[in-house]
């Protein structure tokens, strides 16, 4: 039996096991890479203000990405939960991507706008002062750390090498543009924003 052969040879199975795998590999990634939606900007997609890029480089440094995901499923149950399923076109200035698959809390791509920055600032400053049973950890000192804005032009250079169409302007304006800010202000910030662009639509 042709099983048997195939079952007994480990290096048939091996080969065929990697055609298998290509297969499934070129299957997923040829029509992503192919489609133009794939890559171009969703309209309205402008890159992260210098103050929410401050913001997405704290909630990178807090591992807020360890507890988060920023992907919106397209499946009824997420879309019904979250708003509109994440596009790969909203997400191309996203330098590393953030979209994670651990949800020890919800996902955030769209929480922008969902509340109030108090909210916000009291959460972060002790979630169990607005969700009794949360087990997110406080970020207390947030509210302590400010913003030198030192290197945040040289962010937006090293952003633009990789494609996102930062503006000369844009990078000279950056340090002063956040210089003296909160950390928690930058945070707060870079969450309102999230996902905003198709939040309405469903
Ligand atoms: C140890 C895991 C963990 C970490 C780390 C964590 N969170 Fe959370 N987060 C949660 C859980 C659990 C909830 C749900 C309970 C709550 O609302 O507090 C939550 C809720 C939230 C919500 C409300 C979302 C919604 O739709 O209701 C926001 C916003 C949020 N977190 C932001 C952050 C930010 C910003 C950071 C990093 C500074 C962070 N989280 C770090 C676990 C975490």
């Amino acid at each position: 039996m042709n099983h048997d052969i195939v079952e007994k040879n480990v290096g048939i199975m091996i080969i065929l096991i990697i055609v298998a795998l290509s297969f499934g590999t070129l299957v997923e990634l040829v029509p992503l890479i192919m489609s133009k939606d794939s890559h171009e900007p969703i309209a309205g997609l402008k890159p992260l203000p210098a103050l929410q890029l401050e913001g997405r480089d704290i909630y990178i440094r807090e591992g807020c990405n360890n507890c988060h995901s920023q992907m919106i499923r397209p499946l009824r149950a997420e879309t019904e939960r979250y708003g509109h399923y994440s596009v790969t076109g909203e997400l191309v200035y996203n330098h590393p991507h953030l979209w994670g698959s651990k949800r020890t809390g919800p996902d955030l791509a769209r929480v922008g706008e969902r509340y109030s920055d108090d909210w916000h600032r009291a959460h972060l400053y002790n979630p169990r002062d607005v969700v009794p049973e949360s087990n997110m950890p406080s970020f207390p000192w947030l509210f302590d750390n400010v913003l030198d804005g030192e290197n945040t032009g040289n962010k937006m250079a090293a952003l633009r090498k990789v494609g996102v169409p930062y503006t000369d302007e844009d990078i000279a304006g950056a340090g002063a543009a956040v210089e003296g800010k909160k950390e928690i202000d930058a945070m707060v910030a870079y969450l309102q924003n999230l996902g905003l662009l198709l939040k309405s639509r469903r």
